[in-house]
C-alpha cells in the first residue's frame, strides 16, 4: 500500500477531508511547522503520527527544509512515502527541497492557477473583477504557485461577496478536488510527460462548461 505524508500549518480542513476519504494509501504521519495547528488534533484524533517542526528554530530556509526533509524520509519504507502533501503548509520551500520530492509532491491553492498565485487569494480575485474563480491542484515545482496541473474546480463569485463567502465556496471545492488528485496519484493514473503536463489515464467525459452570471 502506498504511504502519504501530509504537510500542514493551520487550520487543516483539507487535511481532515483528506483523512476522511477512505483513500487507498495509508497516511504515515502529519508534519505542522507550527505547534499551534489546530490540523494535528485531527490527526491524532484518528491515530496518525504527528511531528512538529518548528522552522524558527533553524537559523535559514535551507538548514529548516533538509531537517523536513529527513523526517519525512522517516515515514513510509526505505525510500520515504510514495507521496507528500502540502495541505495550508504556508512556507516557500527552497528548490533542493522541491527537487528532492520532484514527481511525489502535491499542493493545493485556492485559486485558478496561473491565476493570482501567492496570498490573499480571494481578495485578489474580487479586486480584479473575475466572474469565475476556483482552486487547483498540482505538482510542485520550484517557482511559487507553479507546476503541472492535475485538477481544477471553478465557482461563481457572485455579486456581493465578501472574501469570507468567497472562500467558503471554494473551500468546498477544494476539499472534492484534493481528494480525488491523491486517488488518482494512488491509483497510478497520473502520468507526467516529459512536456511537463499531466495526464490522467482513463479520463471520463469532459465536464461541462460553468457561465458566470448565468443568463436566466
Ligand atoms: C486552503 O485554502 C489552501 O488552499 C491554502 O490555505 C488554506 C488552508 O486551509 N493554501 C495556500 O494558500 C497555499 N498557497 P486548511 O488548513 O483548512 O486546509
Amino acid at each position: 500500500m502506498k504511504t502519504v505524508v501530509i504537510l500542514i500549518s493551520g487550520r487543516g480542513s483539507n487535511l481532515l477531508s483528506l483523512l476522511e476519504a477512505e483513500l487507498p494509501g495509508r497516511i504515515a504521519a502529519v508534519i505542522s511547522n507550527r505547534p499551534e495547528a489546530g490540523g494535528l488534533a485531527y490527526a491524532k484524533e484518528r491515530g496518525v503520527a504527528t511531528v512538529v517542526l518548528d522552522h524558527r528554530a533553524y537559523s535559514n530556509r535551507a538548514d529548516f527544509d533538509a531537517a523536513l526533509g529527513d523526517e519525512i524520509e522517516r515515514h513510509g519504507d526505505s525510500k520515504g512515502p510514495d507521496l507528500v502533501l502540502l495541505a495550508g503548509f504556508m512556507r516557500i520551500l527552497s528548490d533542493g527541497f522541491v527537487r528532492r520530492f520532484s514527481g511525489r509532491l502535491l499542493n493545493i491553492h485556492p485559486s485558478l492557477l496561473p491565476a493570482f498565485p501567492g496570498l490573499n487569494t480571494h481578495a485578489q480575485a474580487l479586486a480584479a473583477g473575475v466572474r469565475i474563480h476556483g482552486c487547483t491542484v498540482h505538482f510542485v515545482t520550484p517557482a511559487l504557485d507553479s507546476g503541472p496541473i492535475v485538477v481544477q474546480a471553478a465557482v461563481p463569485v457572485l455579486g456581493g461577496d465578501t472574501e469570507e463567502a468567497l472562500a467558503e465556496r471554494v473551500l468546498r471545492q477544494e476539499h472534492r478536488i484534493y481528494a480525488q488528485a491523491v486517488r488518482w496519484f494512488l491509483e497510478e493514473r497520473l502520468l507526467l510527460t516529459p512536456g511537463g503536463r499531466v495526464e490522467l489515464l482513463g479520463e471520463g467525459p469532459p465536464a461541462t462548461p460553468l457561465i458566470s452570471p448565468a443568463q436566466a
